[in-house]
């Protein structure tokens, strides 16, 4: 909207067109301004401390004496707090009893929900459904911000082609364009372009840049990447989000080109700032400014003095700036306004929320008690557990199941809850999840149902010393020989077996890297055993990350991956095996063979020596083909769908704005209703640099009935065609190309077309 402004310069009255949008700025700019001049460098400084108040500590060191510091005006922000009640005490303190009464940014990890708990990331990117996952980070702002939160440290959008790191499972898999696209859709649903809202919260990007990448997926680990890669492969999500307009960023741990992101001057000015234009504030992730001290980067003074000139904004936790900083600015090794740039945009990210107006617009008892954990949130929780499951194998159509048979509900996951909700499952209370014996109660009831436990979930002693210090919990009740052979006996009293298995919520997550992605030895002896019945048998898994199934491919009838699902788990998972709900999932992400294959995925280079069966010095392994067990895009339902063969508009396409559309037809050539998720790739078949063998440019879900047939069309555009050249130019080079529509990166019809650029 444009505004008529008038004023009068030199006695001249001048009339400009102002947009609503710069009017704001500039009063936002008038006002920080006003304040700034107000402040002492020792309260500019403070405003860069971020302090964590309570519940969770994700590194060695919690904020000591909280109040004080923030009465003596030394916090910005706290963040690992919420509840009106909570916030509002603090809050009360920046406001009422500091000097300039500046409000404090309330943080929290809200990664998928706040206390409504959706399935962990990796496992609603399987959706591939945009319109959810904007309703469920909308739904999750909503609570966050009636509960004190104003700011969440989401969205996460680390490329990760490494299964064996833990965070995986809070990422959004391997594909920079579908990463991209849950990206900008988050940021949206969070912020809605209104942060003055009570209901929208400022999001914050992580971990810039690069944290998948982490060597041999253990956390906290080494990066190195090439910068074509960088640009191509791994930044694209991250660059989404801040055209999206996100409001903060945080560092990652990593080091890149052997500068830790915190300290990284090309990464957080001339690449995120310079190219990118992001006006909101950086971040350091949890203690990273002093761990720059473990990355030998300097003394105390000198790692705050590179963090600062890098391009950091705020301190998370390390305190470091707020001990050196006033110095560092008195020793000119910081200049003074690097601090007040970094003040500055912490103040505009309050402003824009509002809190100077109103500080305490985000602690409202009456939003808290209407709003979190309401009705439609706890029936989106449900139907984004539903979308999120990847039903991996189903031999003989053995789901869903009958409710007039009887089936064995065996496994530890059965009647467990603890692990329901995952890791980073914020302020979720996992008491309140629903089990899967609870969901099938709801859903069919459970008279024609039998359960055993089978197993602990873990025999592993070390592995459990290391998980229960985390709260996982794990107690070995039973003797496992007493549960194998209960188990054993249920099973041969039933008509199918439904294992229920996978991880406990603490085996994936931060610092949860496994170097063995298989199911625990003692779940897969109970496999074992549970096979040797002759029953058919349904493997259901949660997990937070592709897990190694090669055995469980061949031994089970079918495989449902149903992640760590959220509050509502068991009832979605009721309804999946008994047919109240079709699997319309596909994977984000590829399941390998073995660890050995690691890092695989979909988008590999095609090699000078691209396999060739039968040929000895072509690109492969002596003991595991090259193909992963379930490739990116993999998703059964219980329906089944044919594709014809592509149709193209044209064969060529032509100049910067020329467009092609390419279609196909897919009907649903089984018995029930489906949803199928058709993708689009492409292949640059000649490039200046070598070009990937397939790469996903769209997508679309169609709802198929029975025997129905329906035309889906994919626009074909320049933009589509670009890469990073090896000078980093951002370009769409002329020759031929491939495209690959099917419902699976690996089942695809094909078609090709040229570009000619004129
Ligand atoms: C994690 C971040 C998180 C932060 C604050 C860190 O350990 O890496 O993802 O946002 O803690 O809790």
């Amino acid at each position: 909207m444009k505004k008529l402004a008038a004023c009068l310069v030199g006695g001249v009255m001048l009339v400009s067109c102002v947009s609503g949008t710069d009017r704001k700025e500039a009063e936002m700019n008038h006002f920080v301004d006003d304040l700034m001049n107000k402040m002492t460098l020792e309260e500019k400084v403070g405003q860069l401390n971020l302090v964590s108040v309570g519940f969770d500590v994700t590194g060695p060191i919690l904020s000591e004496n909280v109040e004080e510091k923030i009465k003596a005006g030394q916090v910005g922000g706290v963040f690992n707090t919420f509840t009106p009640d909570a916030v509002r005490k603090l809050q009360n303190i920046a406001v009422n009893e500091t000097r300039l009464g500046i409000p404090l940014l309330s943080g929290y990890d809200v990664i998928h929900g706040h206390k409504t708990i959706f399935p962990v990331p990796l496992g609603l990117s399987a959706s591939w459904d945009m319109d959810l996952i904007g309703r469920v980070a909308r739904a999750s702002a909503d609570e966050a911000s009636a509960d004190g939160v104003n700011w969440i440290y989401s969205p996460m959008v680390d490329i990760v082609r490494d299964p064996r790191w833990g965070r995986v499972s809070e990422s959004n898999g391997e594909d920079p364009y579908l990463s991209s696209c849950i990206a900008r859709t988050m940021v949206e649903n969070f912020q809605q372009d209104d942060l003055s809202k009570e209901n929208t919260v400022m999001a914050c990007l992580k971990h810039f840049a690069l944290y998948g990448a982490s060597e041999a997926g253990r956390d906290y680990n080494t990066v190195d990447m090439s910068r074509i890669r960088m640009y191509n492969e791994y930044l694209p999500p991250y660059k989404a989000a801040v055209e999206a307009g996100v409001g903060s960023v945080m560092t990652s741990f990593n080091e890149i080109d052997g500068i830790p992101a915190t300290a990284n001057r090309w990464l957080l000015t001339d690449l995120l700032r310079r190219d990118w234009g992001f006006e909101g504030f950086v971040v350091t992730d949890y203690t990273a400014t002093m761990e720059l001290l473990h990355h030998g980067m300097g003394d105390k003074a000198k790692v705050s003095e590179l963090a600062l000139n890098a391009g950091t904004d705020m301190d998370m936790v390390s305190e470091y700036f707020l001990e050196t900083g006033i110095e560092l600015v008195k020793s000119g090794r910081v200049s003074e306004a690097v601090v007040d740039a970094a003040c500055r945009r912490i103040l505009q990210a309050k402003y824009k929320l509002g809190l100077f107006d109103d500080p305490y617009k985000y602690v409202n008892e009456e939003r808290a008690a209407s709003d979190i954990g309401s009705d439609d949130k706890l029936a989106l929780a449900k139907e984004a557990a539903v979308k999120s499951m990847v039903l991996l194998k189903n031999d003989r159509q053995v789901l869903p199941l009958d409710s007039v048979r009887k089936v064995a509900f065996i496994g530890p996951h059965v009647k467990g809850r603890r692990d329901l909700i995952g890791n980073w499952s914020a302020a979720g209370d996992w008491r309140k999840a629903v089990t899967v014996w609870e969901g099938i109660e709801n859903t069919v009831g459970t008279a024609n149902c039998l359960y055993a436990q089978g197993c602990n979930i873990l025999e592993d002693e070390t592995l459990i010393d290391k998980l229960n210090p985390h709260g996982a919990m794990i107690e070995k009740k039973v003797s496992a020989d007493r549960l194998l052979a209960e188990a054993v006996r249920t099973a041969y009293q039933a008509d199918v077996v439904v294992a229920v298995l996978g991880e406990t919520f603490g085996m994936s997550g931060e610092a949860a890297s496994r170097s063995d992605i298989s199911l625990p030895d003692n779940q897969r002896e109970l496999l074992k055993a549970l096979k040797a019945t002759g029953k058919p048998i349904v493997l259901v898994l949660m997990n937070g990350r592709p897990l190694t199934l090669e055995w469980e491919d061949s031994a089970m009838d079918a495989i449902l991956e149903t992640w760590f699902a959220g509050t509502r788990a068991g009832d979605a998972i009721a309804e999946v095996l008994y047919g109240e709900a079709t699997p319309s999932g596909k994977l984000s992400m590829t399941f390998p063979r073995n660890v050995g294959q690691i890092p695989l995925y979909y988008n590999h280079k095609n090699t000078g020596r691209p396999f060739l069966d039968g040929q000895k010095y072509t690109t492969k392994y002596l003991d595991i083909p090259n193909e992963p067990l379930y490739p990116f895009g993999h998703g059964l339902s219980y329906t089944t769908f044919a594709y014809c063969d592509i149709n193209m508009s044209g064969n060529t396409l032509s100049g910067n704005n020329g467009k092609l559309t390419a279609s196909v037809i897919v009907t649903n050539t089984g018995q029930r209703t489906g949803v199928e998720t058709v993708q689009l790739y492409l292949r640059d078949m000649v490039g200046s640099v070598t070009r990937p063998v397939k790469e996903l440019k769209d997508f679309q879900k169609v709802l198929l009935n029975p025997g129905e047939s329906k035309q889906v069309n994919f626009d074909i555009t320049v933009d589509q065609l670009k890469f990073y050249n090896s000078d980093l130019q951002y370009v769409a080079e002329p020759g031929e190309f491939q495209i690959f529509i099917g419902g699976s990166s690996a089942d695809v019809k094909s078609a090709s077309f040229v570009y000619e650029n004129k």
